[in-house]
């Protein structure tokens, strides 16, 4: 097993069969100890954090493949905390894609002089560049284009995909009377035929959801979704 890359939250290596092992750290992302899913530096060490993201990604990408939506899953072992997937190749150095429900984080801080905090959202979707150096800037559809990112009808199947990828998500949560706020996904082109795909991880560190109007823990998510 060859380390191909080692991340905030996570190791990936290659595995002989070609096929990529994810394993989850107990690191989280976030500033001076406090959890923040959009920040690009690893705020605070969680124990079990590692475990718990592995099995709510597993939930979420194992619901998402009986809907036939497309993703680099194979299988997880939870007591490890690795996950098999498919290697993909990511657009550019990557991207990150973001769906809202609700107006806060970093949508609100650009935005606040139209949008009011916590406005509803329907599904909005924006992709920002994975760009520590540059603090993850959003981009157009026109601009990845013209960077030779991703094509306009490529960005069409990427903004349906993570609509349809957000409102399972929401649903899973609503079924526990989580209110799903907003969420981040990254994608690849997997296969001969590139096709379009999710990649990474959904767990409770890519997004924000609430209960009885309380923000919840990733940690406390992860409980609330998988127990009872
Ligand atoms: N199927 C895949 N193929 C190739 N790269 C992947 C795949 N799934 C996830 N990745 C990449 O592996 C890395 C996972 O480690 P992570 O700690 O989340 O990194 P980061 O610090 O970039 O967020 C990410 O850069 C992600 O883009
Ligand atoms: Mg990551």
């Amino acid at each position: 097993m060859k380390l191909v890359y080692s991340g905030k939250t996570k190791d990936v290596f290659a595995l002989e069969d070609g096929n990529y092992l994810l394993k989850f750290k107990d690191d989280v992302t976030g500033t001076d100890g406090v959890f923040d899913p959009g920040a690009n530096t690893v705020g605070l060490t969680l124990e079990g954090a590692g475990r718990a993201g592995l099995r709510l990604t597993k939930f979420f990408f194992e619901a998402l493949g009986q809907k036939g939506i497309p993703t680099h899953y194979i299988d997880a072992n939870p007591e490890a905390a690795t996950m098999t997937v498919k290697p993909a190749t990511v657009f550019g150095k990557g991207l990150e894609v973001i769906c809202r429900y609700r107006a806060v984080g970093s949508f609100l801080r650009r935005y606040g002089m139209y949008a009011a905090e916590g406005q509803s959202l329907d599904a909005f979707v924006e992709v920002t560049l994975k760009d520590d150096d540059r603090e993850d800037p959003p981009i157009t559809k026109d601009a990845l284009a013209m960077l030779g990112l991703l094509s306009a009808e490529e960005y069409e199947v990427l903004k349906a995909l993570t609509q349809q990828i957000g409102n399972i998500v929401k649903e899973e949560l609503a079924k526990k009377n989580i209110e799903l706020y907003d969420i981040k996904f990254e994608f690849g082109r997997i296969g001969a035929d590139k096709q379009i795909a999710l990649i990474d991880e959904i767990s409770g560190g890519n997004m924000r959801a609430f209960k009885d109007g309380k923000y919840i823990e990733p940690l406390v998510l992860e409980k609330l979704m998988l127990e009872g």
